[in-house]
């Protein structure tokens, strides 16, 4: 097999770092985890973003890209002000929102999108730097969109694939962007860009015909002398990982503990970055409802919601959450007593084995984003139940939906429907619950991550080369 180059904003692994100490830690979100186990595999590089090395000292930084380097990591390292304008300014302040169709948070600053687009180019810079003829070189998510069309240019032979892992959004949204030409030029730099859903590559192929005047048959475009091929691969998970940890003596301890702690209440579980796509805010005023309209649900059900912390300094996020702690605090306030509380909140991160007890011993797992590329914490949910119990409530603005049918579908704005899904989700007999969970497990066994990455990767190994760009339109 070629060797593969992974090429994405973060790295699998994020550097902490204070005054004192400095710690590479795993990071968090379905990319960095979903690709983790292809890149060991592989005899490849990945080339990304550390985050904040700014504040270490020379010898914390050597013995960090030391660190960096045994894990066949290449860091691209932002100045403050490239994190502030191409990460939190553009990437994630007008991309992130504008593609997940929340159009009143989309501000539009060109300064943004000129960092954006130097700092694409480091990241193209660093590819170059580490290519050697017969690598294919797969670059991922929104934040480095331009890059292929930029490698295109400097390695017209090269095999190179671009991944979307959110939504494509509808045109007459995407053409809200005043730089959409340039994104879709950029993407289609690539022999093959891949969608989670055939939804989203409907969505692009049409812009391209929208903006460019390009025309596409299904899974094909004509661009530049050149065919760019489309395709949709629905990202899976490492279901062993979370069947092996789901079964292990020590996770099932902390099962039971977190049982008996719950003294006979029913579980709901949320497990979500704190982002403002992910509907927590709905899921709570869902919750209340339910707890306003049965009173004898009150003190029997508990929702254990974990927010793992995200993009803290963008301004959306943090007023985001002040408005999530609120809602806690007002349904706790009214739904309360000494000694019990409805919602449990836990602000912070949680390692793969934790989450995984928390999966096992949940009744029902609530993943309700308004708009989800796929989500990958409803398929980790199903890979966790090896007991073949547990039920999956999934908005049907997740990508994993059009895999996920089995799951009790909510629509993520309907607070009083969503309430109605809670309590039948609660009532559910045990025969439909086992039924119903049998056919997921099936589903994303069949499925997963390392499925996910290779039939990516072989689509694109036996692609024709593509020829050099000549002085075609
Ligand atoms: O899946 C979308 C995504 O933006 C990934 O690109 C990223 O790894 C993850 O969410 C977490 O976001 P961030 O890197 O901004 O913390």
């Amino acid at each position: 097999m070629p060797r593969l180059l992974l090429v994405s904003n973060r790295l699998p692994v994020t550097v902490k770092a204070d005054a004192r100490e400095s710690m590479v830690i795993p990071s968090s979100g379905g990319l960095a985890t979903g690709l983790r186990g292809p890149h060991q595999r592989s005899d490849g590089l990945w080339i990304g973003w550390p985050g904040d090395t700014s504040k270490l000292k020379p010898a914390q930084l050597a013995q960090v890209n030391q660190e960096l380097a045994d894990l066949k990591t290449v860091p691209v390292q932002l100045t403050a002000s490239e994190v502030s304008r191409f990460y939190e300014g553009f990437s994630n302040g007008v991309l992130w929102p504008l593609f997940h169709y929340l159009l009143q948070r989309v501000p539009i600053d060109v300064h943004d999108w000129d960092a954006y687009r130097r700092v694409n180019y480091r990241f193209a810079d660093a590819v170059i730097a580490q290519y050697r003829e017969g690598d294919l070189i797969w670059v991922h998510d929104y934040q480095l969109t331009l890059v292929p069309g930029i490698l295109r240019k400097a390695l017209p032979r090269a095999k190179i694939g671009f991944f979307l892992h959110i939504p494509f959004p509808a045109t007459d949204v995407f053409r809200i962007l005043p730089w959409r030409e340039e994104i879709l030029d950029g993407m289609l730099g690539a022999d093959l860009v891949g969608f989670h859903t055939y939804g989203y590559l409907r969505h692009f192929a049409k812009s391209i015909v929208r903006s460019l005047d390009a025309s596409f048959s299904i899974d094909r475009i004509p661009y530049q002398g050149r065919t760019v091929r489309l395709g949709v691969f629905p990202m899976g998970i490492d279901v062993a990982s979370f069947e092996k940890l789901a079964t292990d003596d020590d996770v099932l301890a902390q099962v039971r503990s977190i049982r008996e702690e719950a003294k006979g209440q029913q579980l709901f579980l949320g497990v979500d970055r704190l982002d403002y796509t992910k509907g927590i805010q709905y899921r709570l005023f869902a919750m209340e409802r339910l707890l306003e309209r049965e009173p004898k649900l009150r003190g029997r059900v508990r929702l254990i919601q974990v927010a793992v912390p995200s993009r803290e300094r963008v301004d959306a996020y943090a007023s985001f959450r002040r408005q999530v702690d609120e809602t806690v605090g007002r349904i706790n306030g009214t739904y309360g007593s000494v000694g019990q509380a409805p919602i449990h909140y836990l602000y912070r991160s949680f390692s793969q084995r934790q989450i995984t007890a928390l999966y096992r011993a949940a009744d029902v797992m609530m993943v309700t984003p308004l708009r989800d590329g796929m989500n990958l914490v409803a398929k980790e949910f199903v890979a966790s139940r090896t007991d073949g119990d547990g039920v999956l409530v999934l908005s049907e603005f997740a990508g994993a939906h059009s895999e996920l049918g089995e799951a009790i579908t909510v629509n993520p704005y309907d607070i009083e429907g969503m309430a109605a899904s809670f309590k039948r989700a609660l009532r559910m007999p045990e025969e439909e619950r086992r039924s119903r969970m049998r056919t997921l497990r099936e589903r994303i066994q069949r499925h997963d991550v390392h499925r996910w990455a290779d039939s990516f990767i072989a689509t694109m190994e036996h692609l024709p080369q593509a020829e050099p760009i000549g002085d075609t339109p």
